[in-house]
């Protein structure tokens, strides 16, 4: 009998939630009264007056993953003090021109994963003290010229995975824009795009490139006023050069080039020469058969390089030298040799390697040996995955010596693919 009342009680208070859950609901938090988080309800919901509206002292709210489909006006009235707004991952297809107008204090805009397409002209023109603005996985394909004008502190804007198509975002759209400082345009279609698109910019520390269509380093990315630039990411593209040795001239406090998964055949050589902040540089994921002999030579600062996974078929030593080196992966190219005293070389130029990873090349037996017994004498981290004398590695020839001689190289790397990794 006593089980029976709990369960009748237990069905009504299931009953009560469900029709109390139909709208988000919304609480303080327990340690900020001043901070208001809302979880979903049971059904989509037309944001209204009421719901978060009218309240001096709320300074964040979260309304996250809401299922809001849409902005009524007065949704944010009686919000004075509103600095912070997470509307992130709702349903929003469009926001009426005003209905964020009545809160000046916004510093902080998450707008991210909704289905906005656009904005009318003015959206944003009651938010001077705007500092990020997150519109990051919407469908957004045009951006009006004038739209940022009057957030004139934005410094961190991401229009990553929208459909944009630079080549028609207008020259001008960053014009008042100048304290931007992360800029991530991923996953946009940005070919083509003007060159003076960031042209305003004054302080720019990040910016993304990532899987934007580009066939070559695009030129906006790279202007004089950008020398601020820390890091750069051209990733996951599909350039295919990089000629002109004055390409990155500019950009001279560069400490991070990420050039992963493009096509890049051939790189012209010191283009990294001026970029005299370096520490790493990605190129894995390209189709590099030769490294130019002075490529890395002479960065101070250069830690990390990382060209696995490309064509190379001879690794110049001297292409790192003056550059202290600690990271090298060499991982899955095409050589069967290394220069003899490889590490030693490079501790001279002053690195001190400390990470070498060079597995997955055909190697020969011999000279795999050889560099074996270097990295272990100087107690160099290296991949020994498979080497356990079991595994097919490496390519024996008649005599065990290593032969390092770049016309050798034919003979081994067919065998090695005809008998270990048959590609
Ligand atoms: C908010 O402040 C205004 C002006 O200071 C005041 O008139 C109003 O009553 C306050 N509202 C609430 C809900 O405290
Ligand atoms: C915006 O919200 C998403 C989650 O909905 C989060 O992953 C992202 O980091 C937020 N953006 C910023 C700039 O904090
Ligand atoms: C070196 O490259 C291989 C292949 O891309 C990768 O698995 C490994 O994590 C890389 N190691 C380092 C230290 O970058």
């Amino acid at each position: 009998m006593l089980c029976l009342i709990l369960f009748c009680l237990l069905t009504s208070l299931t009953a009560e939630l469900l029709v109390v859950a139909a709208k988000p609901s919304c609480q303080a938090s327990a340690d900020n009264p001043r901070d208001i988080v809302c979880t979903p309800g049971t059904s989509d919901y037309l944001l209204e007056r009421g719901l978060v509206s009218d309240n001096n002292r709320t300074t964040r709210i979260t309304l996250r993953a809401c299922r809001i489909t849409d902005v009524d006006f007065g949704s944010f009235s009686g919000l004075p003090a509103l600095e912070y707004l997470d509307l992130s991952q709702n349903k929003i297809v469009y926001l009426k021109l005003g209905v964020l107008d009545e809160f000046t204090q916004l510093k902080f805009f998450n707008l991210s994963h909704n289905q906005l397409t656009g904005f009318p002209l003015g959206i944003f023109d009651q938010k001077p003290n705007m500092e990020v603005l997150d519109l990051k996985g919407n469908k957004i394909t045009e951006l009006e010229l004038g739209i940022f004008d009057l957030m004139k502190k934005l410094r961190h804007v991401d229009v990553s995975s929208n459909a944009l198509l630079g080549k028609e975002i207008n020259s001008y759209i960053f014009d008042q824009s100048t304290k931007i400082k992360i800029m991530d345009f991923s996953r946009n279609d940005m070919s083509d795009s003007k060159s003076i698109l960031l042209d305003a910019f004054e302080m720019l520390e990040f910016l993304n490139l990532d899987r934007c269509l580009l066939t070559e380093v695009p030129v906006f990315a790279t202007k004089p006023n950008l020398k601020t630039m820390k890091h750069l990411i051209l990733s996951t593209n599909k350039i295919t050069r990089l000629d002109d040795r004055a390409l990155f001239i500019n950009l001279e406090n560069l400490e991070i080039l990420n050039l992963v998964d493009n096509a890049i055949e051939h790189i012209a050589d010191k283009v990294f020469m001026s970029l005299k902040k370096l520490k790493s540089v990605l190129l894995r994921g390209n189709k590099l058969t030769q490294i130019p002999g002075s490529l890395f030579q002479h960065l101070p600062k250069l830690i990390s390089v990382d060209l696995s996974h490309n064509l190379i078929e001879f690794v110049p030593v001297n292409a790192f030298r003056g550059s202290p080196v600690k990271n090298l992966n060499l991982s899955v190219n095409r050589f069967t040799y290394l220069t003899d005293n490889f590490c030693l070389e490079l501790r001279n130029s002053g690195g001190g390697m400390t990470k070498f990873y060079f597995n997955q090349n055909p190697w020969q037996c011999a000279c795999l040996r050889d560099i074996l017994d270097e990295v272990k004498k100087f107690g160099i981290k290296y991949n020994g995955v498979g080497y356990d004398g079991r595994t097919p590695v490496c390519v024996i020839s008649n005599d065990f010596n290593c032969r390092r001689q770049p016309d050798a190289n034919a003979n081994f790397v067919d065998l090695y693919y005809e008998l270990i990794r048959k590609e």
